[in-house]
């Protein structure tokens, strides 16, 4: 094979591998994010990631629809779309069968998504999203639940309180002034779109100008400047308070992207300075689910990204160290002492003990090396005079501790020596 033969290992562009110690700790990020959800009520739902091309055409937001998205035809002549987002999912899902599902629903899911992006550090081509929403409650109560699960997210991963911050706004406050200034529907599209991004937008003022020309353009930004909140803004944060929050700001800068936002939009910052870009947010969309051509529903929630929370929880020292679930393992001395170590590992697996039996056929000390390199915590032992004596000494690799045991009881020791 010629050297321009090889296939290369490298990943496709944007997306990544997860080796198990990368995988350790999505299983983690994972199970942290679906327990908050579920201590909040939550229930879990899922969907494939295709979906017909027209669930977004028109109606997300016009950047990633038309940049953004995979989409290809299938051999059936339909045009299929690698769901960018959960959002249209979620509000299709529920619109199907509006008249069964008790409302309020509280449902969540942790589901991949592809967005063609330029890599870049928190964006790739393929991330995981915890999202969670409420669907069915039009009141305060429910934007402050949700920001108080984002927030607990966060607190249950160890974050402080004080190396993040909550800012939120309304866009009823941006429709408010589009509307005073006689701004119309599809030049709010493009206005809220070039907010979402004014803090990296280059050319800001100039690119509003283009859309709205110089005068309103120069209103907005007046009426923007000089609006630092509203009522409902001021009773959500006594809202959110209530229930433990206390690093919500409010920010009439945040908009966020999409179009189906109608009332609180939020955005979650690192304070350190460290991840420039937002980790996460979300809102309150109360139109979307009317697009199913049923009655319109209340619906509010966000999306937390693995990438952005990976980084985050790397800068502030509060990602977990790897640790296999691999508990035990038997190290074989000779050839013919294989079979015994296969048996006793089977006994020890009905006892629910987590145990891989190293055949490579090495010498110990090189077993014993690579159960460390493993970071398996405990190793066995098997050679003959195991065999012969039913005997068997299980050392803690990490503290040297050894125990010499019957194999009836290796299982009740492995579970309090491990905890
Ligand atoms: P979004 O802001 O587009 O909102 O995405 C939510 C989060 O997903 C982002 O803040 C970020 O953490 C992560 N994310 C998005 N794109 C990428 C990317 N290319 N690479 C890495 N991470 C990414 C939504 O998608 C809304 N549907 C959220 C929502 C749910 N609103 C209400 N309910």
């Amino acid at each position: 094979m010629t050297k321009k033969d090889k296939l290369s290992t490298e990943p496709y562009k944007g997306v990544r591998d997860f080796y198990p110690e990368d995988q350790f700790v999505q299983k983690y990020l994972f199970e942290t994010m679906a327990r908050v959800c579920e201590l909040f009520g939550y229930e879990e739902y899922a969907a494939s990631i295709l979906e017909p091309a027209e669930l977004y055409r028109g109606k997300t937001s016009e950047e990633i629809v038309n940049e953004q998205t995979y989409t290809f035809t299938d051999r059936g002549g339909r045009e299929v779309t690698l769901r960018p987002e959960v959002t249209p999912t979620l509000a299709r899902m529920i619109a199907a069968r509006s008249r069964e599902i008790p409302f309020p629903a509280r449902w969540y899911t942790i589901a991949n998504c592809f967005r063609y992006e330029r890599p870049q550090k928190g964006r790739v081509r393929e991330h995981w999203q915890l999202n969670a929403d409420i669907i069915g409650v039009s009141g305060i109560e429910a934007d402050a639940e949700i920001i108080s699960v984002a927030h607990g997210v966060l607190r249950s991963f160890g974050a402080d309180e004080r190396t993040f911050e909550i800012r939120v706004s309304d866009r009823r406050i941006l429709d408010a002034m589009y509307t005073e200034l006689d701004i119309g529907e599809r030049e709010r599209k493009a206005v809220t779109r070039l907010l979402d991004k004014r803090g990296d937008a280059e050319h800001f003022d100039k690119k509003l100008a283009e859309i709205l020309g110089d005068k309103k353009s120069s209103l907005l930004i007046a009426k923007l400047d000089s609006t630092t909140s509203s009522a409902f803004l001021e009773d959500l944060r006594a809202h959110v308070e209530s229930l433990g929050v206390t690093n919500m700001t409010v920010d009439t800068t945040i908009t966020r992207g999409f179009d189906y936002y109608t009332g609180m939009v939020f955005e979650v910052y690192d304070t350190s300075g460290e991840n420039k870009r937002s980790l996460f947010g979300g809102g309150r969309y109360d139109n979307l689910l009317a697009l199913f051509g049923g009655e319109s529903i209340p619906a509010v929630g966000f999306g937390m990204g693995d990438v952005t929370a990976r980084d985050f929880l790397k800068t502030h020292g509060l990602l977990p160290s790897y640790a296999p679930a691999t508990e035990l393992m038997i190290c074989v001395v000779e050839k013919e002492d294989a079979a015994h170590a296969e048996m006793l590992a089977q006994s020890l697996r009905r006892e629910d003990v987590t145990i891989a039996v190293n055949f490579s056929g090495k010498r110990v000390g090189d077993q014993i090396r690579q159960a460390d390199k493993m970071k398996i915590p405990l190793i066995v032992t098997v050679g003959k005079k195991e065999r012969e004596n039913g005997r068997y000494t299980v050392k803690n690799l990490a503290t040297g501790v050894e125990v010499n045991l019957p194999a009836d009881r290796i299982a009740e020791h492995l579970f309090s020596a491990l905890g």
